[in-house]
């Protein structure tokens, strides 16, 4: 059933919890009572809970969403996304509705490698270096040793680059980047443990003194590009007409590009979306969220992650790139229930796979935000919802069910 479906379903907002769970469960080719059981428990058991964390005390829900409308590398799907905000959610299945008038979205995912920084203190940083480079493979091979599971799936430690530094104040220092293929993890724990593993080993042949060891946040190779050309005419709404809708996001974009203090807020857009994708599946979106600053700020200049351009046809063209690391193996992502049946939602077993879809909707959330920004403003729809939310939870004012209308 779910290959027939589509996740274009109009008026799914208008649907009740149970209708949507219904859906969800056709989706998912299964029982209906499975998903609401899942669902209604926040997911997470106690005792898991207190695994998980510490000085645990009980659990923390939020509100576990799907985005509709999305089309990403020509196939149909809904992503799950857990978020506080009203409006996050809304905005992404509008704009995930406006990219399949462009085919969806097109996104390509880099290899999955993570980096282990060693800091190495040595008296003759030149020489140390060039004994380190003569035994490369024997080190990595040392690493290796301590994760034959992934090693025998693929993947493992790859290289091992020496970087001399020179601290503001003090001596120069030597820093090594292990890198490391993760393959599904988000790879924090293999990469860390490869590190801890390799320093007395590195301290023997260089001669010198391990510091810290730890992974870098900052991703030159787990790298996600998603695009979309969305006709003019499909951007059209209310006395908007597309040209304008378009020409409005190219020069919101060329603010973000102009403007630091408008380029953070830019991204702040597309983390919305990414983020509440990395919390449905239990990821770490602190390291995420990292991840997309450093390299946002990496040429010393922090710039937006998403611009937008008018295409040679006149559609609105939109390029995302941001590193993600994202994993669908381990941690919570595997112990967490909820976790677990976002991945199956998303049919998610890679994370080639769960890193393309959070890049595709980055990329919608931003679109979104653009489009709203550059023409009505932004508080007309949010604070449509957040009235409803705030009526929700029992604060007094307006208590209109106000909903999201233009989808
Ligand atoms: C609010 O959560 C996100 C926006 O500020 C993003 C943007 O300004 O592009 C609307």
């Amino acid at each position: 059933m779910a290959d027939e479906m589509s996740s274009r379903v109009p008026g799914f907002h208008n649907l009740t919890v149970e209708q949507r769970r219904r859906l969800l469960a056709a989706w998912l080719e299964s029982d209906e009572a499975e998903v609401a059981g899942l669902l209604d428990s926040g997911g997470l058991r106690l005792e898991v809970a207190d695994r998980l964390s510490e000085n645990v005390l009980g659990r923390y829900s939020l509100p576990f969403s799907v985005a509709s409308n999305f089309q990403v590398n020509g196939e149909d799907v809904f992503i799950p996304m857990v978020c506080e905000e009203p409006s996050v959610v809304a905005a992404a299945s509008n704009a995930a509705r406006l990219a399949r008038a462009g085919g969806g979205f097109r996104v390509e995912v880099g290899d999955s490698l993570m980096t282990c920084q060693l800091q190495l203190f040595c008296s003759d940083c030149r020489q140390a270096r060039s004994r380190l480079e003569n035994e490369r493979q024997r080190l990595l091979e040392i690493a290796n040793r301590v994760d034959p599971t992934l090693v025998s799936l693929g993947g493992g430690a790859v290289d091992l680059q020496v970087r001399q530094l020179q601290a503001e104040e003090g001596e120069a220092f030597l820093v090594l980047h292990l890198l490391v293929d993760v393959l599904d993890a988000m790879g924090a724990n293999a990469v860390n443990s490869m590190g801890e593993a390799l320093a007395p080993e590195i301290e023997r042949v260089s001669g010198g003194r391990v510091g810290l060891v730890i992974l870098t946040n900052r991703l030159d190779h787990r790298q996600a590009e998603a695009r979309v050309n969305i006709p003019a005419a499909a951007l059209a709404f209310g006395d908007y007409s597309g040209e304008r809708v378009r020409d409005g996001i190219v020069a919101a974009s060329r603010f973000a590009e102009a403007d630091p203090y408008r380029a953070a807020t830019h991204n702040k857009g597309i983390l919305n979306g990414v983020g509440a994708l990395a919390l449905a599946t239990g990821n770490d979106w602190r390291a995420l969220e990292a991840a997309a600053h450093a390299h946002a700020a990496r040429d010393g200049r922090y710039r937006p992650l998403a611009t937008w351009r008018t295409d040679r046809q006149g559609r609105l063209a939109g390029v995302l790139r941001l590193p993600l690391p994202l994993g669908c193996v381990g941690g919570a992502t595997g112990a967490h229930p909820t976790a677990r049946l976002a991945l199956r939602i998303m049919k998610c077993s890679t994370a080639r796979r769960l890193a393309a879809l959070a890049a595709a909707c980055g990329l919608a959330s931003n679109l979104a935000a653009l489009r709203a920004l550059s023409t009505e403003g932004i508080q007309r729809g949010h604070m449509r919802l957040h009235r409803r939310a705030l009526a929700a939870a029992g604060h007094p004012g307006d208590r209109k069910d106000a909903r999201c209308q233009s989808r």
